[in-house]
This record gives structure tokens, C-alpha cells and sequence, in this order.
């Protein structure tokens, strides 16, 4: 949540570039936006509240700039509270991602020193408590911050500007994620790595307790009790094609349809051809979960749902135990771990607050975190044990998509792996080479789904006058089934629910009517036939309903009298791959509909770096 982005460069230029970099990190929060640069010895910003869109920067160009885009936290949305935010001399600007726990004290205690605040957000305090300490301490930037930053309880990315030092930002990181990216001749900073590949593909990733200090020819690491640190360049191996919106409207559209690519990119060099699985990423682990007996998934929203499936695949494996469980939940209540356990964290961002807590929990109770992450590099990445990377490429849209469907391949990979490598196989191998070779296959059965989009885009045009849409499902469809009132939610605004096909009877069907239809999935599984039931104990009832099966399914269904819309077959646990692909296209087609704001809907951003 929030985006940063800065340049420290001599070539005067800056405020146009930052402005450019913000409009890429606009997904992590569009409520409000600002600019400050470093012009003759006077901080100058502007600001203003709502989406940047094609807007142009009025400052002059000058040496130093950073920016900021807003998801509000404290405060409302308003020019005044927009970023960045300065001191009472306007010596020091800031902008800030994340939360200062302790910000009513240390405002209380600001304003009884005489410190003027113009704003209701917890991060001027910062500029203050800046200001304030240079009264008593005049070290160096670096030196300054980091004093702050020991004074700052909750979770912070910061971006820091010295009107007296021209040439130089400094960055503290407690958190929230901050890339620096390095060039010959200027550096940048941005929130996110995929910001800075238009520029360079040579950055460094801040860690946790690191504060940077950064000049146009170097970058200084030290920790936030001063001691030097070596930083290490990492090569992003994404290229700027990726973050591209390749001719399509909406970046959701083009991340939907680049899914045969991106679970190619997932399962790449991990699968032979006898369906044998090979994650480098797990070696260092391997001894550890060769005798696991309980997996507890973790993450939040889309990132959880594909766990909820990973969780169902690996029990139809393995005789490991495996649960899902939501972050947030998870954090603040008391579970038990068996003998054996390792907690895993699934997460497209690898910055979500929740999951970064959930972390720092389980290794407070000795428990291995292991991660399932996109963005390499990220904040979950660094702080498990070890993980596998999903290799789909940057999303963008703030709707998860191209994420889900990589985060399934992954997950019924690492059921393959954990079945191959367990010291007393059950049925040896045969059953995970099965679903390994049928991997394999999934990247062409998407690619016949995409084409089922002028299906799709009928069914949407059905539902879009619904008052509210109830998802079914089984099995490994019932997180599917979330995974769609969420999607349709998100990016539709459409009041929707998601529910196991096997509790319509157990109250949703009294609340059903003809503008309440009903969405099942009902693939051919071993459950077609009590589905197929359930189909007609709504069609009895004058539910509308619409089923989404696959093409060995609706042979089976044909008969009734409801909307099919037949998917290609793929192995039974697999189905939530191809069917996701429909639900995605069908929110992203209400969304049109409904003239909706695709990629950023209202009050939502990208990664939710906030409890
Ligand atoms: C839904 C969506 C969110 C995220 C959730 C977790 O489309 O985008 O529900 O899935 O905030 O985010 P990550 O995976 O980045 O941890």
C-alpha cells in the first residue's frame, strides 16, 4: 500500500521522472499523490488527491525528487494529508508506507515542543521528529534518521529529503518493501522492483532495520544502530516488456490472458517428463519435510484461496495433515502445532502485513516458515527459510489472477515433491507423476478457456442484473467458489457469496429467488451426481442457475435446463486452474458492464502493507 518513488541524479530531470515512475506504483494506492524536489536550496512539492492519470508536474527540474501515491491510513483524503509532508521550517520532506503505532504520543509530545501540524497523518510526525532532533544532533543524514527511526513503533518504508543537503535521500526501512535501483551516474528508489526496470535491471533490496543513504555515484547500507552493512546487487529478471499493457485496455485483461505463459514460467525446468518434480528452492530443506506430518498454508484473500486448494492436494497425495488458515486470524488467535509441523506462506507480493506477522509468530513458537512468493526479493522471501519462487511475472491489476492459477501449479507441485520425497511413499510414485505430467498439460487447456470468452461475456451480460450471485462448489471448487464473490466483488462491486454446493439445503436456498441465481461449479469428478441434485433442487425452485463444468461434465448435464459452460478436461485436482480462468474473465467483464474502474478498484490497492 503506497508507492515511493525517488531520484537523486545532476542531470535535472527529476520531477518529470519521478512523476513517471509514481504513475507505475499508482496500483499500491491512488486516493491521493505528490512530488517534492530540491530547487536552489528550497524543498518545492505539489499535491493533489485522486488518480494521477495523465497528469504533468508543475515543479521545476531539479537535482533530487521522491513521490509518493496514497492509500489512506490516517486521515482522510485530502491535498493536506496527500504526501510528502514536511517539518515547520520545510528543512525536511518525507513520504512514509505503512503505519506509526505510536503516533498520538509522539504528536502529543511534538505539539507541546511548539511543533505546527498541517496534516492528520502519522507521518509528519516524522518531518518533526527530524527537526526536532537536529536542534540537539547535527551528524549526518543517515545518523538523523536513524535516531527517528528508533523512536517509530508499527511498520514503515520512509523516503527522507534535507532541503540543506541537495544532492542526497535517505531511506529507512522497517516493513513496508523499498527497492533501490543502481545506474551509472544517478541511483532511484521505488517501492516496488518492477518501477525501476524501465531504468535498470541492478538493484538492491533494502532489508528490515537497513537504512540507505544515497547520493547520484553511491549507496551507503547501514543498520538502524549505525553499523556499516555490505549490500548485495541482485539482477531483476524481468524485463520492461512485462510491465506493459501490450495494446490490451486493462492491465487485469492482459495478465488474464498471458496465463498460459506464466504457468509455463512457473512449472519451467521443475517438471520432467515423466512428471518427476524438481524444486531447487526446497533442497535446504529437504530432510526436514521428508517426515513432516502437518502443513499449516497462510496468506490473505486470493493468495488464501489457492492455499485452501494446495491444502485439499496435498492431502490427496500425502498423509500430511494440511490446513489453511487466514493470516489475520491466525495472528491474534492461540492454534496448536503436531509434532512435525512447518508453517507455509503463500503470497503474490511477499509484503502483506498479515502474512509478515503470521511469520514473526511461528518462528516465536519454533515453528519453520517457509514461503510460496512472486516478488523475488520480497519481505516474506527474505524472512522464511526457504520457499519456492511462482515466477509468473509482475501483476499489476490490483485483482489477483495470473497469481492464483500460478499459485495452484505451484502448490499441487510441492504435493508432488513432498509425496516423491517422503521416506515411506504412499503407493509409490505413480500417483504424483500422474498429476506432474498432467501439469504439463494445463498451460494449453488455459489457452482453450481464454477462448470461451464470448460465453463468458454473455453470462455476464445474465448476472449483471442480478441483485446478488451465490457461487457453489466441492471439493477443491468450494475455495474456487470464494475465489469468484471475491473477484466479482473486487472488481464488479457485485454482492456476491461463495459456499460449499453442500450447504444450499442447510439455509442459502431460502434467501435464493430469480434474482438471486445461483453459480456451480460441477465438474466431472466423483461428485457430478450429487451435484447434478443440487442443480435440480434449484432448478425446482426457479433459481436461475448456471453451471460451469467441464466438457466430460456437461454430457452429464446436458439434459438440465441451465447455462453451460464447458471447459476443457484436466486432471481432477487441476480444475479450479481453468475454471478460475472463466471466473476471471467473468469479473472482468461485469466490470466493464458496470463502467467499473478495472485495474484499481475504489478503496483497495495492490499490496495491503497494513493490519
Ligand atoms: C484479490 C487480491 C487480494 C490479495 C491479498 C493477498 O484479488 O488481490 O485478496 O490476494 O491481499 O495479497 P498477496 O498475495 O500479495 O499477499
Amino acid at each position: 500500500m503506497c508507492g515511493i518513488f525517488g531520484y537523486i541524479g545532476k542531470d535535472k530531470k527529476q520531477a518529470s521522472l519521478v512523476l513517471e515512475g509514481l504513475k507505475s506504483l499508482e496500483y499500491r494506492g491512488y486516493d491521493s499523490w505528490g512530488i517534492v524536489v530540491n530547487h536552489n536550496g528550497k524543498l518545492k512539492r505539489e499535491r493533489h488527491t485522486g488518480k494521477i492519470g495523465q497528469s504533468r508536474t508543475i515543479l521545476p527540474e531539479s537535482d533530487t525528487a521522491m513521490g509518493h501515491t496514497r492509500w489512506a491510513t490516517h486521515g482522510g483524503v485530502t491535498e493536506a494529508n496527500a504526501h510528502p509532508h514536511f517539518d515547520c521550517s520545510g528543512r525536511f520532506a518525507v513520504v512514509h508506507n505503512g503505519i506509526i503505532e505510536n503516533e498520538k504520543e509522539l504528536r502529543k509530545l511534538l505539539i507541546k515542543k511548539g511543533h505546527k501540524f498541517t496534516s492528520q497523518t502519522d507521518t509528519e510526525i516524522i518531518a518533526h521528529l527530524l527537526e526536532e532532533e537536529t536542534k540537539k544532533y547535527h551528524g549526518n543524514l543517515s545518523q538523523l534518521v536513524s535516531l527517528i527511526a528508533a523512536k517509530l513503533d508499527g511498520a514503515f518504508a520512509l523516503g527522507v529529503m534535507d532541503r540543506d543537503r541537495p544532492s542526497e535521500a535517505v531511506l529507512a526501512r522497517f516493513g513496508g518493501p523499498l527497492v533501490i535501483g543502481l545506474t551509472e551516474g544517478y541511483k532511484l528508489f521505488a517501492s516496488d522492483p518492477s518501477a525501476l526496470l524501465p531504468f535498470t535491471r541492478q538493484v538492491i533490496y533494502l532489508k528490515d532495520r537497513e537504512i540507505a543513504w544515497i547520493t547520484p555515484d553511491n549507496v551507503e547500507i547501514m543498520s538502524f544502530d549505525n553499523q556499516k552493512k555490505r549490500s548485495s546487487v541482485t539482477t531483476l529478471d524481468w524485463n520492461v516488456e512485462k510491465i506493459k499493457k501490450d495494446g490490451y485496455a486493462h492491465y487485469m485483461l492482459k495478465e488474464i490472458m498471458e496465463q498460459p505463459e506464466s504457468l509455463m514460467n512457473t512449472m519451467r525446468g521443475r517438471i520432467d517428463i515423466k512428471g518427476k518434480v524438481k524444486l531447487g528452492g526446497l533442497e535446504a530443506v529437504k530432510d526436514l519435510l521428508r517426515d513432516v506430518e502437518f502443513i499449516r498454508f497462510m496468506g490473505c484473500g486470493t493468495a488464501g484461496y489457492a492455499g485452501m486448494v494446495g491444502a485439499i492436494i496435498l492431502q490427496e497425495l500425502t498423509p500430511v495433515v494440511s490446513h489453511m488458515e487466514v493470516s489475520s486470524e491466525f495472528n491474534y488467535s492461540q492454534l496448536n502445532w503436531p509434532k512435525n509441523s512447518v508453517a507455509w506462506f503463500v503470497t503474490q507480493s511477499g509484503e502483506t502485513a498479515d502474512v509478515l506477522i503470521s511469520i514473526d509468530k511461528v518462528k516465536s513458537e519454533r515453528i519453520i516458515p517457509l514461503g510460496l512468493v512472486n516478488v523475488v526479493g520480497s519481505s516474506v522471501a527474505q524472512r522464511t527459510t526457504a520457499g519456492v519462487y511462482l515466477h509468473a511475472g509482475p501483476e499489476i491489476a490490483v485483482a489477483s489472477t495470473k497469481a492464483f492459477t500460478s499459485q495452484i501449479a505451484a502448490l499441487a507441485m510441492i504435493s508432488c515433491w513432498l509425496r516423491q520425497n517422503r521416506s515411506n511413499g504412499r503407493n509409490g510414485y505413480s500417483k504424483s507423476a500422474d498429476l506432474g505430467m498432467s501439469l504439463l498439460k494445463l498451460p494449453l487447456a488455459v489457452a482453450k478457456t481464454l477462448k470461451l470468452r464470448p460465453q463468458v461475456k454473455k453470462l455476464a451480460k445474465l448476472l449483471s442484473g442480478a441483485s446478488q450471485i451465490l457461487f457453489f462448489g466441492r471439493g477443491v471448487y468450494y475455495p474456487l467458489a470464494l475465489e469468484a464473490a471475491l473477484k466479482l466483488r473486487e472488481v464488479a462491486y457485485f454482492n456476491t457469496i461463495g459456499l460449499p454446493l453442500g450447504e444450499l439445503k442447510h439455509g442459502p436456498i431460502s434467501a435464493m429467488d430469480k434474482n438471486r441465481p445461483a453459480v456451480v461449479f460441477a465438474p466431472f469428478d466423483k461428485t457430478i451426481d450429487k451435484s447434478r441434485s443440487n442443480i435440480q433442487e434449484l432448478l425446482a425452485r426457479d433459481i436461475p442457475t448456471f453451471v460451469i463444468t467441464d466438457k466430460a461434465g456437461g454430457k452429464k448435464l446436458s439434459d438440465l435446463s441451465c447455462e453451460i459452460i464447458e471447459v476443457p478436461v484436466v486432471h481432477e485436482l487441476l480444475g479450479p486452474v481453468t475454471m478460475a480462468v472463466v471466473v476471471q474473465l467473468l469479473a472482468y467483464e461485469m466490470g466493464l458492464l458496470l463502467n467499473r474502474p478495472i485495474d484499481k478498484p475504489r478503496n483497495l490497492a495492490k499490496s495491503v502493507t497494513v493490519e
